[in-house]
């Protein structure tokens, strides 16, 4: 019956009144006399983005450039992602767009990618974790991970944890990581039976909790994770075909999703909030839904050493 109330409540009162196109219209008038501060702080920085050739992130691999950062773009796909670049660099007139390829459900290879990135690079300013998926049948990567789990949990843990050090090193680091308002719904998976909205809403909740633990262990990095609305993208459309035909006229532009992201990513005005939160149209917002409280400390202090331990198991000796 919870999770009934749950689901609704948050259908309704968050998802309509708050993840649609009018709220994000809303939301930006009120923050308008903020924009000058996004032309600061990207200049000359080198900033990495997953899931860079597509929806959202294609805006904000775009945004950046325009602000003269390095953009490091991580992808799957070579041909797309060139594509993407060749078009980036164009509008931009900002060469230093880059394309690194790597398959980030593959816990090995990111291991080894950030490694010849830390070889290759001295600092880092700005992480962005944006790449994510929903995958509606359970599936397993060759690893044996779930697809889901693989993609969005086990990925941003391993690249962000193998590239702190470098982050270390830079004035002002930053980590932002792309979640949904969705993981307000997780609450345990069920045993057995296989839900694919369940489980990314898990995974999106493993963000929250892995945001706010490095938050406590990293006080030199700032920490984020956001939630960019309901977004028109590649992603929604295939992934919820339901979900899109019945909301598809109310949903955010690319633009309009990828806002939040480029401000935590180079504004001044985001690293004066405290590290560690999660952020809706540049404003900080609850990590619960009102009566479903979803998490404990030592749950999560728990839940991090488990990832600790299946992470470093798939680390190159
Ligand atoms: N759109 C929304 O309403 C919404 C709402 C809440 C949260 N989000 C989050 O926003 C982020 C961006 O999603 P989107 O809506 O822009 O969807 P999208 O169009 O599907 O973009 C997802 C990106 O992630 C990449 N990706 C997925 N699996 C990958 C893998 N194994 N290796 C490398 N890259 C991979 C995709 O690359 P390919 O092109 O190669 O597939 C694509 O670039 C995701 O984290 C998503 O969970 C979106």
């Amino acid at each position: 019956k919870m999770s009934h109330y749950r689901n609704t409540a948050w259908f309704f009162f968050k998802g309509i009144r708050e993840y649609t196109r009018g709220d994000y219209l809303k939301a930006f008038k009120l923050e308008i006399k903020s924009i000058a501060f996004i032309s600061s702080s990207a200049n000359n920085s080198k900033i990495s983005r997953t899931g860079a050739n597509s929806g959202t992130g294609k805006v904000i691999a775009l945004e950046i450039a325009k602000r003269g950062g390095a953009v490091h773009m991580v992808c799957r796909d070579q041909k797309s992602t060139e594509e993407i670049q060749a078009e980036i660099v164009k509008e931009t007139g900002n060469e230093k767009v880059f394309v690194h390829i790597l398959d980030l459900s593959e816990a090995r290879k990111i291991w080894d990618f950030s490694e010849r990135f830390r070889k290759d690079h001295e600092t880092l300013n700005v992480l962005i974790n944006n790449a994510g998926c929903m995958i509606n049948q359970r599936g397993c990567t060759a690893e044996g991970m779930e697809m889901n789990f693989a993609t969005n949990t086990l990925s941003t843990y391993i690249l962000t944890t193998s590239l702190i050090p470098l982050l270390e090193k830079s004035e002002d680091p930053r980590v932002i990581t792309v979640s949904s308002g969705g993981m307000l719904l997780y609450l345990q998976s069920e045993k057995g039976h296989f839900d694919g909205t369940m489980v990314y809403a898990q995974t999106q909740c493993q963000q929250v909790v892995m945001t706010e633990q490095w938050s406590q262990t990293h006080k030199t990095i700032h920490f984020s994770v956001m939630h960019t609305g309901w977004v028109d993208t590649p992603g929604v459309r295939s992934a919820m075909s339901n979900f899109y035909s019945s909301v598809q006229d109310k949903l955010r532009t690319p633009e309009q999703g990828a806002d939040t992201v480029v401000w935590l990513a180079v504004s001044g005005a985001a690293v004066k909030q405290p590290s560690g939160l999660f952020f809706q149209d540049r404003k900080t917002v609850s990590t619960h839904l009102p009566l479903a409280w979803t998490r404990s400390s030592s749950e999560e202090q728990t839940f991090m050493k488990k990832l600790e331990k299946l992470a470093n198991s798939f680390k190159p000796q």
